[in-house]
């Protein structure tokens, strides 16, 4: 545990589940179990759509009494403080003893608590028969202005869902270079741009990319919107998201995906791909193998799902 210095609580509903797990297996190398994870990677909640809390944690003991020790040994001064009890999976406290255990941990802390305009905000908690505390970094949901964005189309991606994608492409790696290979109004761009990612973008169709490029400089955010056939780009990028076309229907368009498909296969060995249908003998005629996938439904709506298919080069 000692390395192990945050605690991280998610929120999701039933339909975002299996994107949750499968985004937390590449932010953290593992799945959040009941909503939870403890890890030593230190990430931005508001990366995320599905981390609600980060706690960071100071002090933790099998033992109440030890943990208010450690606390006291802290010796932390601080005026308008305010500590919260959150609940998690498995704690059966009840509610007057979870107020005693926050006044416990006020008399610990020198200075005076502000409820309402708190300078900083710790947490108390018990996961799996231990107690934590520490201080709360809350997601504050900054994200949610993209949805002001100018531009949208019928076939634009969710903010949760193009979050996601992000960080399963990127693997939280800031370093890494993604394409957005069909970027549409952008909606993954934007995404990528405010949690500090490097991403360029593309798509065939001009009125569209002009969309892209309006939204993004409406954030203030600069990255480049290429208008053209993917087919034509030739720089090379660390992983490219594509969120294909989804009328699936007819011979061509099926042909047109997987052309789309394997010239990004020509740019990139690492790819995470949106599609409406099952694509994997696609992906192995290209060349690739999945790695990884998840389904992910619109809430209220389980005939549409769309599935996510993370790719990598066969070396084989
Ligand atoms: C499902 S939409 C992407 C939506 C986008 N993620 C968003 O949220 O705005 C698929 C996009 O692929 C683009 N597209 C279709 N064929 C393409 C090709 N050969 N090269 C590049 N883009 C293509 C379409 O113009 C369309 O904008």
């Amino acid at each position: 545990m000692q390395d192990n210095n945050y605690l991280y609580s998610f929120t999701y509903n039933d339909t975002e589940s299996e994107l949750c797990k499968l985004e937390s297996r590449y932010i953290f190398d593992q799945e959040e179990k009941n909503r939870l994870l403890i890890s030593p990677l230190k990430i931005a909640p508001s990366s995320s759509a599905f981390i609600k809390n980060r706690l960071d944690i100071i002090a933790f003991s099998d033992d109440y009494t030890t943990l208010i020790r450690a606390i006291n040994q802290e010796c932390i001064t601080i005026e308008g403080f305010k500590v919260e009890y959150h609940v998690f999976y498995g704690d059966t406290t009840n509610y007057a003893d979870r107020l005693d255990m926050l006044r416990d941990i006020g008399y610990n802390i020198n200075g005076y608590p502000d409820y309402h305009h708190p300078t900083r905000t710790y947490a108390l908690c018990f996961y799996e028969d231990i107690w934590y505390f520490g201080t709360v970094i809350k997601d504050k949901f900054d994200w949610y202005k993209h949805n002001q964005k100018p531009y949208s189309y019928s076939n634009s991606i969710s903010i949760n869902i193009a979050k996601s994608l992000v960080n399963i492409a990127a693997k939280a790696n800031r370093d890494m270079e993604i394409l957005d290979a069909c970027c549409g109004v952008g909606t993954i761009m934007l995404e990528a741009c405010f949690a500090g990612y490097t991403i360029e973008g593309n798509d065939i169709n001009p009125k569209i990319c002009q969309s892209a490029r309006d939204n993004l400089s409406f954030f203030d955010y600069r990255a480049n919107v290429f208008c053209s056939d993917i087919k034509t780009i030739q720089k090379t990028y660390d992983v490219a998201i594509i969120d294909l076309p989804y009328n699936l229907m007819s011979v061509a368009t099926e042909l047109d995906l997987f052309h789309i498909i394997k010239s990004t296969t020509e740019i990139t060995d690492r790819m995470v791909i949106v599609s409406a249908s099952d694509i994997s003998s696609l992906i192995a005629n290209v060349g690739f193998r999945v790695s990884d996938s998840c389904s992910v439904s619109k809430k209220g709506k389980t005939t549409f799902a769309r599935k996510i298919w993370v790719c990598e080069k066969d070396e084989k």
